[in-house]
C-alpha cells in the first residue's frame, strides 16, 4: 500500500487513475480545485487547492509517490516540484504524445525528435502543448533525478471521455444506416482505453519504474475498428467512404466542434502519427484490453449521458447527410 497524491484525478484520464488506485488498496488523496465533479471519491483525502499559485495545503505533506496527471505549464510543475522534492519518493508524470515533432515517421519512439518553443517561458499551452510538456517533463526530471516515470500517453478513449474523438465514432456506428467514413479502410488509427494506462501507472506505482515510455494503443485499421464498433452495437451501418480532403474541407469549411467534425481523420501535415512505437512500455507490462470491450463500456457509457449534452466532435446529422448527398451528385 503506497501514499500517493495525485494532481488532478476527476475528469477523464485521472478519474481513471485514481479508481484503480483505490482499487489496488492504495491511500490515495487527491488536489485539485473542487469544481470537477467534487462529489467523486467521497472516500478519500481530498486536499483542495489550485496548481498556479495555490499549492498550501501540501506544505509539510509526505507521499511515497505523485502521480501528476494535470501539468501543463512549466512553471507550475516546477512549483509544485520544488515543493515536494524532499517529501516524495517517486514521481510519475502524465505527459503526451503530442511532444514529438511532425510530420510523425513511420514507428516513431521514445528517441525520436522533440518539439521546442523559442520562448521557453510561454505559458500558450493551446499553441505549444507539445514543447510545454517536454518542458513540464524536464522540471520534473531536474527535481526527482531517477526517480520519474514519464508516461507519454497517445490518444485516449473510454467512458468519461467528454472530448467525443472515438465516442462519436462508437455511437455514430450504433445509430445504422449509411454514414460517411472518412479515411481509406486500411489507414491505421492507434487509440489507447484510460483504464490500461491506469493499469500501467499501478503497475508503474508498485515497481518504482522510472524513465521516458510512449503509451499509445495497438494499431488497427480504420476497417477493423469500424467493424468492432458494428459488431458491439450489432449496428446494420455501412461506410461511405470519403477520402478526399479538398472535398471535405470545402465543404463544411467551418464544423464548430472544438475537436472537429471528422474527429480522429488526421491532418496531412501529421505525417504517420497513428503509428507510435510503445514496444518499451509493453516490455515493461503495459497490455491493451481488446476493442470490443472498449467499445462495448464506450457504448454503456454513451447511452447514460444527457440526450442534450453538447458533443465536443463529430458531424451533427444533417452536415453528414448534405455530405453524403454532394458527394453522391459528385460521382
Ligand atoms: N485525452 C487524451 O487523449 C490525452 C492524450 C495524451 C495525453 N493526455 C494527458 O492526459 C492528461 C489529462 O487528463 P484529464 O484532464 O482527463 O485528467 P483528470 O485528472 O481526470 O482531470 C483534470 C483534473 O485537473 C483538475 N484541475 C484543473 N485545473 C486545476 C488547477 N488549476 N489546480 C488544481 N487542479 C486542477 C480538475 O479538477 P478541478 O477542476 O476541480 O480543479 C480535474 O480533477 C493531461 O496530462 C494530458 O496531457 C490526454
Amino acid at each position: 500500500m503506497k501514499k500517493l497524491l495525485v494532481f488532478g484525478g476527476t475528469l477523464f484520464v485521472g478519474r481513471h487513475m485514481v479508481e484503480a488506485a483505490i482499487r489496488a488498496g492504495h491511500e490515495v488523496t487527491i488536489f485539485n480545485r473542487g469544481k470537477t465533479n467534487p462529489d467523486l471519491f467521497p472516500e478519500i483525502e481530498k486536499l483542495k487547492g489550485d496548481r498556479d499559485g495555490g499549492l498550501s495545503s501540501l506544505t509539510g505533506r509526505r507521499f511515497d509517490a505523485v502521480l501528476d496527471v494535470n501539468g501543463y505549464v512549466p512553471r507550475i510543475v516546477r512549483d509544485s516540484a520544488e515543493l515536494l522534492k524532499d517529501l516524495v519518493d517517486h514521481y510519475i508524470f502524465i505527459s503526451t504524445g503530442a511532444v514529438y515533432q511532425k510530420p510523425a515517421r513511420v514507428g516513431y519512439d521514445e528517441s525520436s525528435p522533440v518539439e521546442t518553443v523559442e520562448d521557453e517561458a510561454s505559458e500558450d499551452v493551446r499553441a505549444h502543448y507539445g514543447a510545454l510538456k517536454v518542458l513540464c517533463e524536464q522540471q520534473i526530471e531536474h527535481a526527482f533525478p531517477d526517480r520519474t516515470l514519464v508516461m507519454r500517453l497517445g490518444l485516449v478513449c473510454g467512458p468519461y471521455d467528454e472530448s467525443d474523438r472515438t465516442t462519436y465514432w462508437v455511437s455514430r456506428v450504433a445509430q445504422g444506416g449509411e454514414m460517411l467514413a472518412p479515411g481509406e479502410p486500411d489507414q491505421p488509427i492507434q487509440v489507447v482505453d484510460a483504464r490500461d494506462l491506469a493499469d500501467f501507472a499501478m503497475l508503474a506505482l508498485e515497481k518504482k519504474f522510472t524513465g521516458v515510455y510512449n503509451c499509445t494503443g495497438q494499431s488497427l485499421t480504420w476497417e477493423q475498428w469500424f467493424n468492432t464498433f458494428k459488431q458491439v452495437s450489432d449496428s446494420d451501418a455501412s461506410f461511405t467512404r470519403i477520402y478526399d480532403r479538398e472535398f471535405l474541407r470545402n465543404e463544411l469549411p467551418n464544423p464548430t466542434r472544438p475537436y472537429g467534425a471528422y474527429p480522429l481523420f488526421m491532418a496531412e501535415s501529421m505525417g504517420h502519427w497513428w503509428t507510435a512505437n510503445s514496444d518499451r512500455a509493453q516490455a515493461l507490462g503495459l497490455n491493451y484490453r481488446s476493442m470490443t470491450d472498449t467499445a462495448k463500456d464506450i457504448f454503456e457509457w454513451d447511452k447514460t449521458r444527457p440526450i442534450d449534452e453538447q458533443r465536443m466532435s463529430g458531424l451533427t446529422s444533417e452536415e453528414e447527410q448534405m455530405l453524403l448527398r454532394k458527394w453522391h451528385e459528385r460521382k
